[in-house]
């Protein structure tokens, strides 16, 4: 039987939740009447989640589905959760569905393109840590030429005296003159458009296509679309598309 992210031990979890003493809790999981993602259960060292339905006698003890969602995000929608002048993203999505998300990762207020929602913490934290190398590719316009020496500038990585980091090594993939795709893998405040500046050259639009194996596909903007569980598991376990 398997829960995503272990958080705490099955016995442990019914002592906390319902006013059983521990050898009472023993003996009600011995006596096959814990249920954990429908299943009977008996194993009091099962490491379970907040996001593990968990029932004894048939009484929820904790029922809690997670939700994950991409969401083609139109220019002039802010990836945030409230914002005092401009539409949010939780906005593109119905009232009831809204509760509790949260962004795995933000795009600039003109940005257009992918962007996760969820309210799982831990999947959110695994989407956008850099030592997952989750591959985010953006289709990036610019105002100058793009020079062909951009590729190994990216490919090096670019210093970025604020933070005193070097950008993790990006793809860069030459369309024509003003247009190409840029890979990355992390999500540096404005990386792109910074990236773009230490070469000379200006961002003028900016759209993120994919984000490891989810594309946007025909989502138009301003919808959105629920991923499966296993959507959602194999994008953290997705190192490179
Ligand atoms: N890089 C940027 O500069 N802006 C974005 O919105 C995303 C990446």
């Amino acid at each position: 039987m398997t829960c995503n992210y272990p958080k705490m031990r099955l016995d442990r979890f019914i002592q906390l939740h319902t006013p059983h003493s521990k050898q009472t809790c023993k003996a009600i999981l011995a006596g096959q009447r814990v249920q954990v993602n429908g299943k009977l259960c008996t194993e009091a060292r099962l490491a379970v989640s907040e996001f593990c339905d968990i029932r004894v006698d048939g009484q929820i003890l904790q029922s809690r589905q997670a939700v994950y969602i991409m969401l083609h995000k139109p220019a002039g929608v802010v990836s945030s959760t409230v914002h005092h002048q401009h539409p949010t993203v939780l906005d593109c999505l119905p009232e009831s569905m809204a509760e509790n998300l949260h962004l795995a990762g933000r795009l600039d207020l003109k940005t257009t393109g992918l962007v996760l929602l969820t309210n799982d913490g831990q999947w959110s934290r695994r989407v956008t840590q850099p030592n997952k190398k989750v591959a985010k590719l953006y289709r990036v316009s610019t105002r100058e030429p793009i020079a062909a020496q951009a590729q190994a500038v990216f490919a090096a990585g670019v210093y970025f005296a604020n933070e005193d980091v070097t950008t993790l090594p990006a793809e860069l993939q030459i369309i024509d003159r003003h247009n190409a795709w840029l890979t990355l893998y992390e999500g540096r405040h404005h990386q792109v458009k910074r990236m773009f500046a230490t070469i000379g050259n200006e961002v003028l639009s900016l759209h993120r296509e994919r984000v490891g194996s989810l594309s946007l596909g025909d989502l138009a903007p301003g919808a959105f679309r629920e991923l499966s569980r296993e959507q959602a598991m194999a994008l953290i376990g997705d190192l490179k598309f």
